[in-house]
């Protein structure tokens, strides 16, 4: 398999991963984890989002957090986005980078943030350039592009319908999101690799769940389709609050540490992210589905 030298992890712990999570984290907290992040050579952190407060408690300090991280040259500080209200309390945060997310689902799109795919298109239509006028930059998400719990299958045809339209309305990078686990490595290698060939200058983004401990074979599946960029969380923490039984992201630690041991380059500094990923479980006082926080790294050797 012929593999990048280097890849970008876009960190989203304490947005995805936190989410769906029932005790409220402290924004000091949320705050401490995405500093210590930045100084591990992450470079992108979606940090938190702007959806309604009630839909999303845990993420109503989204402002708060956005306005306590420390600002290092060359850490794009991202959020997610679900509307053009969502955006514009993102802008007014000081966001650099906004994901608005939709589905390929209109089931999930109606069950996540209660309208249609039309309508979600509608949104970004009128928030590319509210983002562009204050010189930010807008990507979307497309959440359930490898199936969806509620409708079953979907049509790689409206994947691409709706990254078409994406591209048409101005977005700049596209994640194709695995919201419950639900590809399989031969299904992303056919799936990305076949809307790699229709747009191969266009900027893709994988964000794996490892809810059937598919994860890191899809990661490799697409690293093999020549995708550069994927999300992931600390400790493997995560889940979308309106999908039934979903769980974590492939974590971050699992991730980098798969690609170090393959060659591939990250710029992230292995240890400093598992300290990152043992502070989390700290902070949520239990033990994270993350393997090699708890294993540590391969090139760990053990007294005989
Ligand atoms: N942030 C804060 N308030 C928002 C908002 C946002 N992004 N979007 C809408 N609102 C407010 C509106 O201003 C309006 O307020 P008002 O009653 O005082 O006028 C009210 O919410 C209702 O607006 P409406 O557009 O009808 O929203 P809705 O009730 O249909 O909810 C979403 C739509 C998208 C805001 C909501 O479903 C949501 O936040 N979902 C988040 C889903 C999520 O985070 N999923 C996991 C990540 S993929
Ligand atoms: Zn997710």
């Amino acid at each position: 398999m012929d593999l990048p030298q280097f890849v970008t992890m876009r960190e989203v712990g304490t947005r995805d991963g936190i989410q769906s999570l029932g005790a409220f984290i402290a924004t000091a907290q949320k705050i401490e984890i995405a500093n210590a992040l930045a100084r591990t050579g992450l470079r992108r952190i979606e940090v938190t989002s702007f959806v309604h407060p009630k839909a999303v408690p845990q993420l109503a300090d989204a402002a708060e957090v956005m306005a306590g991280v420390e600002r290092p040259p060359g850490v794009s500080w991202e959020a997610l986005v679900p509307n053009l209200v969502g955006a514009r309390r993102a802008i007014d945060a000081r966001s650099d980078r906004l994901f608005v997310v939709l589905a390929a689902s209109d089931t999930f799109n109606l069950k996540n943030i209660r309208m249609t795919i039309a309508d979600s298109l509608k949104g970004v239509e009128e928030i590319v350039p509210l983002v562009r006028e204050v010189g930010t930059a807008v990507g979307a998400g497309i959440a359930t592009s490898f199936g969806c719990p509620y409708a079953g299958e979907v049509p790689e045809a409206r994947v691409h319908d709706i990254v078409a339209r994406l591209l048409e309305l101005g977005i700049d990078e596209i994640g194709l999101a695995d919201t419950t686990g639900m590809a399989n490595p031969l299904q992303v290698e056919r799936v990305v690799g076949r809307i790699r060939e229709r747009w191969p200058d266009v900027t893709f983004s994988l964000h794996f769940h490892n809810t059937r401990g598919m994860g890191l074979a899809n990661v490799v599946a697409g690293l093999g389709v020549g995708v550069t960029k994927y999300d992931a969380s600390i400790g493997g923490i995560g889940g979308c609050p309106f999908a039934p039984r979903a769980t974590g992201n492939v974590s971050t630690e699992d991730v980098v540490h798969m690609l170090h041991e393959m060659g591939v380059q990250t710029g992230i500094d292995l240890e400093a992210l598992i300290r990152c990923a043992q502070r989390m479980a700290e902070v949520l006082g239990r033990e994270l589905p993350g393997q090699v926080m708890k294993a540590g790294p391969r090139s760990v050797r053990h007294a005989a």
